[in-house]
């Protein structure tokens, strides 16, 4: 296969290809820090969304303090390229992952979890006794998504007390993650509802210090949300991860605050009709779990899957729209709907400025499920 290099232009690209637009990227990143600059809220960006340690490398280098991740495989792939200070965001249950858990714990003493029930803590809490070794914990608390989580004040303050038996595993704070409120298009709502969200873990982890337990942590927040986290008293860190590359979904949520980073190309490989052309990026390319992907600069051509392979661009029948559909061969970049979804269909991410190709990163936690 003939290797891209970097210097190349855009146009010896095979398609279809997952490009960064470097300039709208780290633009996001930048915004994204400067408004937490100064402030005492730290930034633990989710790296389920980028799944790549290049990123992660970047992300820290603008200021994060480290890196949440959702699964244990994650994890594994962070650590190994020198990430090692990590949330994992999601309950860890079963013997394979617990082990596997363990082996971690062993490589870096950074990683933290969450647990939301007491088996779950016992079974953790005897994995790590067995190995010899110790955890950070963070109660994760159900502040209105209805995931998982215990339920605010007494439920949670009886999790706590049930970890003081529970010698190897070390309580430091409380997750309430808003993912509910993330995308609602109303900003005011929102923000009403994450307060009230807000004031739920705030008033929690109140409870928790009187009664004794050191909390250190308050950790909460996405990119629809992180601003108003932070501007509650008592929250200590937040989590964004969509912001480095956005998708259609989320600007049509929050509005054009982060740019759209993150384009497929695509190839045009069939002109059947004046009005549809068909390119070779379909479900295996870009997921629609959240809508269409829409093409980029292309006003009044809409996308659709064709199937697995195939993706298929219309127009209506004016002539001016005809004109605008591209044709056989020509190549046009598709914004995913949902780039976490679409992201984890890739091997590589090819990183451009102005249409050069700067770096070639591997997506290298895709398909880390486990
Ligand atoms: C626990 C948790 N925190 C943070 C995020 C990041 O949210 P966003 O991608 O909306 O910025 C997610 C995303 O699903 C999440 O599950």
């Amino acid at each position: 296969m003939l290797q891209p290099h970097i210097g190349d232009s855009l146009d010896t690209l095979d398609t279809p290809a997952m490009l960064i637009d470097l300039t709208l990227m780290e633009a996001n990143i930048s915004k994204l820090m400067e408004r937490f600059k100064g402030s005492k809220v730290h930034v633990r960006p989710h790296l389920k969304t980028v799944k790549s340690a290049a990123l992660a490398r970047l992300l820290l280098a603008a200021g994060a303090v480290g890196g949440c991740v959702a699964k244990v495989s994650e994890a594994e792939v962070m650590v190994q390229d020198g990430i090692d200070d990590l949330l994992i965001t999601t309950e860890i249950v079963g013997k394979p992952k617990l082990e596997r858990l363990v082996r971690l714990v062993q490589q870096s003493s950074h990683i933290k979890v969450v647990v939301d029930s007491v088996a779950g803590a016992q079974a953790l809490n005897q994995a790590m006794h067995e190995a010899q070794q110790h955890i950070d914990v963070l109660l994760d608390l159900n502040v209105g998504q209805n995931r998982c989580g215990v339920l605010p004040g007494d439920e949670a303050l009886r999790l706590a007390h049930a970890l003081r038996e529970l010698p190897h595993l070390h309580l430091t704070g409380l997750q309430g993650y808003e993912g509910h409120l993330q995308h609602i298009h109303n900003a005011e709502e929102r923000e009403q509802r994450c307060r009230e969200a807000m004031h739920l873990l705030t008033e929690t982890a109140r409870q928790l210090r009187e009664a004794g337990f050191t909390i250190e942590t308050d950790t909460t927040g996405g990119t629809g949300t992180a601003e108003i986290c932070a501007s509650c008293e008592g929250v200590t860190e937040v989590q964004p991860g969509s912001f480095v590359f956005m998708d259609t979904d989320y600007r049509n949520a929050i509005g054009p605050i982060y740019a759209n980073a993150l384009t497929i190309l695509s190839t045009v490989i069939s002109r059947p009709t004046p009005t549809r052309a068909v390119v070779d990026a379909g479900l295996k390319s870009l997921s629609t779990d959240s809508g269409m992907p829409e093409p980029k600069g292309l006003p009044g051509v809409t996308y659709q899957p064709g199937g697995d392979e195939h993706g298929i661009l219309r127009c209506d029948d004016s002539a001016s729209s005809a004109a605008t559909l591209p044709n056989i061969g020509e190549r046009i970049e598709l914004i995913p709907s949902h780039i976490d979804t679409t992201i984890n269909l890739h091997d590589v991410y090819y990183a451009h400025r102005n249409g050069k190709l700067e770096a070639i990163w591997p997506v290298s936690t895709r398909g880390k499920v486990q």
